[in-house]
């Protein structure tokens, strides 16, 4: 299984702050964004990592990361999406580097307490399909939201005004490689990008979603409400950076 992790857009809800770097390189408390859902793929097992990003900053993510291996990454690969396509079109651009294989995909500006090595683990026997993360919050209208029927997700709504349950869908995603396929169908919602919903509800159109319940706290940082959460959560609580057990614990699902 590979690592995908999303980080392109303009990051207009953070203006001025993205104005001179890319959202994904602001601090979040000791450490840049993008460390975070780095980690978070590792300290799931996943040593080959791609980096899909856009805009005018683009460049910056090289200078931080390099090659990737003070962080720990086998091989670090990176894309560029041109324009504004959306979360959707973003993962398409991961085929090539995905060879065949399942993907984890992580929005780069999630941030987890915990990790994922359970549920990814999970994934790895699971014969085809999808799996997504769930995790409760007072506030679901901001997110994509599921409809569970019989302990089953039968619907995602993408930021409903009436939401149908109190769990958010979290920007941590695994797809066998038909996710390629299923973004090539996609059609622009209303904002005009494609939409991760609706790749998740082709999954469920094809009976093969399957989802776990997050442990730990998660938040995501792209308004400056969330960023200033960010920020406090990882200060007051530490975050999934702590875990030195899963350099030498995790197993490598990866050749
Ligand atoms: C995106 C997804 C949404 C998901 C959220 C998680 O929203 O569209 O379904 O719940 O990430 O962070 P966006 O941040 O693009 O508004």
């Amino acid at each position: 299984m590979k690592g995908v992790i999303l980080a392109g857009g303009l990051g207009t809800r953070l203006h001025p702050l993205t104005g001179v770097t890319n959202k994904h390189l602001l601090p979040i408390y000791d450490r840049p964004m993008i460390y975070y859902p780095i980690q978070c793929l590792i300290n799931a097992g996943l040593r080959e990592i791609i980096i899909v990003t856009g805009g005018e900053h683009a460049g910056d993510f090289l200078k931080l990361l390099g090659n990737g291996k003070k962080l720990g990454i086998r091989e670090l690969h990176y894309t560029y999406q041109e324009g504004e396509g959306g979360i959707a079109d973003a993962l398409g651009l991961a085929e090539d580097f995905a060879e065949g294989d399942k993907i984890c995909v992580v929005l780069g500006d999630n941030i987890i307490e915990k990790n994922i090595r359970q549920p990814v683990g999970e994934f790895f026997t699971q014969p085809s399909g999808a799996r997504i993360l769930l995790k409760e919050v007072s506030d679901p209208q901001r997110f994509g939201v599921p409809r569970i029927e019989d302990g089953r997700i039968v619907e995602v709504l993408e930021k409903p005004a009436d939401p149908p349950s109190r769990y958010a869908v979290t920007g941590i995603y695994m797809y066998d490689n038909d996710v390629f396929d299923i973004t090539r169908t996609l059609k622009p919602s209303n904002r005009g990008e494609l939409e991760i919903t609706d790749v998740n509800n082709e999954y469920i159109r094809r009976g093969d979603l399957t989802y776990s319940i997050l442990n730990g706290w998660w938040t995501d940082a792209g308004t400056f409400e969330s960023l200033y959460r960010a920020n406090c959560l990882v200060a007051e609580g530490g975050a999934n950076h702590v875990d030195d057990d899963a350099k030498t614990n995790a197993p490598l699902l990866s050749n």
